[in-house]
């Protein structure tokens, strides 16, 4: 699994289009100040002065909460895009998203559009769904399937269904009005839920995914108690506390605790061909995050597995979410997903800036070039050439070799030639109209049975004699006698 492509930057298009209602359409988006020519533009910054009419351009549109499409590896990610010369990036403001009906919602061609839960106020989904129906972009990540990404208990059941490893799990729901109506049995050292035990460490999640508590019971051998995890506050991620009884309200999944080696691995797909992976210490240790000097949290770099990368793959299109986060847990000799966030950048790493901006680029130019009338190919990149040093000088690579192979096994061929003098033949060759075309072909039993009389006949003739090309000849009509008497 790797990236591939190369920046639109080194493509040669062509010429601008005039065609006039693609043309009213760019228009359209450039008065409403969402776009420009190989350029990163908010709704804010219209500059209608400047507008030169560009070549015919694919918009990308950025459909999120600010404190998304406003993040640095988005600023990072969306400026390499707008390096491909037909691609221009806008971003459609908050205010608009949330205020604005979709029908007023910038116009676009591709949508790169998510979920997320902003401090105040909730990303619109709804909304985006609506104006995804209105103006049919290409969706790089799906937004119906961001509802069930909401819900871990979906999460659960998606990854299940494709035969994904995931932590053996039991889901309690809880009607809020009776609480203490549910299929939960408590024990010491295990709960049962649903008649399905897990004996402590088992770990709680709330079936929302965006709620953060997630705790982990200790069994009464190792002190018990329980470590609660939250969304990371400065320098810490979890805490003990002294409570080994499970929570009595709201809906959890309840699975088994997988020993790894204290680290989660963060995986970032971009497409189901390209993954990026790290390993962070896990919140569930000690809750102290391990930041470097910068304050960044430091990061372990990780190498998938064949596995692991197929697993990426699976996961990348069971959600259809092109940029979608997932943990893996190493446990047991085996990876486990045990959480699914849909769209999220790796941050911090200019590799993946330069490879996801690729990958991204290619895809929408893949996909939408043929429509647009741009010639689009991808082009190698210096990497992909395959030249080689030798010690005979700079060779190319032999990479593959393509070859197509049959059996040679055929039946031989029952063929007998011989030379004929005798009238008798050619008086058959008469009969039949050999004459004719200059040539004769006898099939029928009676036809055969001539031909073998005259063999029988000339047998006899030749019988006395001993001259060796008598014998030949003698040789060749008994052959022949010896097939059609078969
Ligand atoms: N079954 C498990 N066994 C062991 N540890 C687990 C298990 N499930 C979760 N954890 C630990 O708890 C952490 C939080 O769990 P999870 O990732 O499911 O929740 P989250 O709050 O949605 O995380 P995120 O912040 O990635 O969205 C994991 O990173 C992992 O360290
Ligand atoms: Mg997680």
């Amino acid at each position: 699994m790797s990236s591939s492509g190369v920046e639109g930057r080194d493509q040669n298009g062509s010429s601008s289009f005039s065609i006039a209602s693609e043309n009213e359409h760019r228009q359209k988006t450039k008065r409403e100040g969402m776009g420009n020519e190989g350029d990163m533009r908010t709704g804010e910054e219209e500059d209608e002065e400047c507008y030169s009419p560009p070549e015919r351009q694919i918009v990308v549109g950025i459909c999120s909460m600010t404190k998304k499409s406003q993040s640095k590896p988005m600023t990072q990610i969306m400026e390499r895009m707008c390096k491909f010369q037909y691609i221009t990036v806008i971003i459609f403001p908050e205010e608009v998203i949330l205020n604005e009906p979709v029908e007023n919602w910038p116009l676009c061609d591709c949508l790169i559009s998510f979920h997320s839960k902003g401090t105040n106020e909730r990303f619109p989904l709804d909304k985006a769904v609506e104006y995804a129906k209105l103006r049919n972009p290409l969706l790089i990540n799906d937004l119906k399937m961001q509802y069930y990404i909401q819900d871990r208990r979906e999460v659960y059941r998606i990854l299940q269904q494709e035969g994904i490893d995931l932590p053996r799990y039991a889901v309690l729901t809880r009607d809020p009005d009776r609480p203490e109506e549910c299929n939960l049995v408590e024990g010491e050292d295990q709960v049962e839920v649903n008649g399905e035990v897990f004996p402590k460490p088992f770990v709680e999640k709330p079936v929302c995914a965006e709620d953060h508590n997630v705790y982990i019971y200790y069994p009464t051998s190792a002190g018990g108690g329980s470590q609660r995890l939250f969304r990371k506050i400065g320098s810490r991620s979890s805490v003990y506390s002294p409570e080994s009884s499970v929570r009595k309200s709201g809906s959890y999944i309840y699975e088994e605790f997988m020993p790894t080696d204290g680290t989660d691995v963060k995986v970032y797909t971009v497409g189901p061909d390209y993954a990026h992976a790290e390993a962070r210490k896990s919140p569930a240790l000690d809750g102290k995050v391990e930041r470097d000097s910068e304050g960044k949290e430091i990061r372990y770099p990780v190498m998938l597995s064949a596995m692991e990368k197929l697993v990426a793959r699976k996961v990348c299109m069971a959600f259809k979410q092109t940029v979608c986060g997932f943990d893996f847990l190493r446990a047991n000799g085996h990876s486990y997903v045990c959480d699914v966030n849909g769209f999220s950048f790796v941050k911090n790493s200019m590799k993946y800036y330069d490879d996801c901006a690729k990958v991204l680029g290619n895809m929408v130019m893949r996909e939408l070039a043929p429509q647009f009338h741009i010639p689009w190919s991808i082009p190698l990149e210096a990497e992909d050439i395959p030249i080689v040093p030798t010690t005979s000088g700079t060779m190319m690579e032999l990479r593959c070799v393509i070859a197509i192979i049959r059996h040679g096994d055929r039946t031989p061929k029952q063929k007998m030639k011989m030379e004929v003098r005798h009238p008798l033949f050619f008086e058959l060759f008469e009969k039949y109209g050999g004459y004719k075309s200059g040539k004769l072909k006898l099939k029928k039993p009676k036809q055969l049975q001539e031909v073998l009389d005259i063999a029988r006949l000339l047998l006899a003739e030749l019988g006395q004699h001993t001259d060796c090309e008598i014998e030949e000849k003698k040789g060749k009509l008994e052959q022949l006698k010896t097939v059609l008497e078969m």
